[in-house]
């Protein structure tokens, strides 16, 4: 593909690409509190974020206070010991973290600002019929990925760090969290987005190159992969801890 002229650039092109470049998983957090300002700055950013058929279909709890974080870590290191005994039952090559779980901390709790980000599967009804039928699940999950996607970018834009809490949407997490948070049967929990200080470099993260990513007009068969191909990719490309069990 032939490149743009750096000079021709609009400066929204290199806002945006600066920030999505600079926005990195953080996982350790200075205890510094986010102020009233920068939780309405972060939600104000993220209201705009597009969703399936403007169906909106998030609330964002704000938690800050500490004691309601530590309880939330607890609950977060309980479930993850099941989570690691279940994967230690997978191949050794291909198992998250290399020949055993690490002792599950919740680093987290340390950010300043955690945002749940919870989904109302009701307005599934915002849908025409057809789309509600096929793919309205769907729907509500990729717009809700939207506004966490939203919620990390608008924290990069505020010099903040930022990281996901998928876990948040395991079953066990989320009665616990609505024993928690108070949010009724009908909603689910979907995300964390944990906001703060960071208190880490992040070391280089792997990013596939344009050329392996685009198919000018028609699928490139050169770019397709077997699976075993797939397998070796993750193992190697995509496993921080390969080396330990290869
Ligand atoms: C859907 C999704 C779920 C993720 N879940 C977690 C998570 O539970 N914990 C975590 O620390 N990172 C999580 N991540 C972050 C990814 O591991 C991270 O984005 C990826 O390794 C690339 O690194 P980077 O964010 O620094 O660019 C998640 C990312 C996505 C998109």
């Amino acid at each position: 593909m032939s490149k743009p002229l750096t000079n021709q650039l609009p400066a929204e092109y290199q806002a945006l690409t600066t920030i999505l470049q600079a926005r990195r998983s953080i996982r350790k957090f200075r205890p510094d509190p986010i102020d009233d300002e920068t939780v309405r700055l972060l939600a104000d950013a993220a209201r705009f974020t597009p969703s399936a058929g403007n169906a909106q279909p998030w609330d964002l709890i704000m938690v800050r206070d500490p004691e309601t974080k530590r309880k939330f870590g607890d609950i977060y290191i309980e479930q993850l010991r099941q989570k690691n005994r279940l994967e230690m039952t997978r191949a050794a090559d291909i198992r998250f973290f290399g020949d055993e779980p690490p002792e599950p901390t919740a680093g987290f709790v340390d950010a300043g600002l955690l945002v749940v980000v919870i989904g109302d599967p009701r307005v599934i009804d915002a849908f025409p019929l057809r789309t509600k039928i096929d793919k309205g699940p769907q729907h509500i999950i990729s717009s809700l990925a939207n506004i966490v996607v939203t919620l990390h970018y608008a924290a990069a834009s505020l010099g903040l760090a930022s990281q996901y809490l998928s876990d948040t949407g395991s079953p066990e997490m989320e009665i616990m969290l609505a024993d928690l948070l108070g949010f009724p049967d009908h909603l689910r929990a979907y995300e964390t987005v944990c906001i703060g200080h960071a208190d880490m470099k992040p070391s280089s993260r792997y990013v596939k190159e344009v050329e392996d990513i685009v198919h000018l007009e028609k699928y490139n068969m050169d770019l397709a992969k077997t699976d075993a191909e797939i397998r070796r990719h993750i193992i190697e490309k995509l496993r921080p801890n390969f080396k330990k069990v290869l």
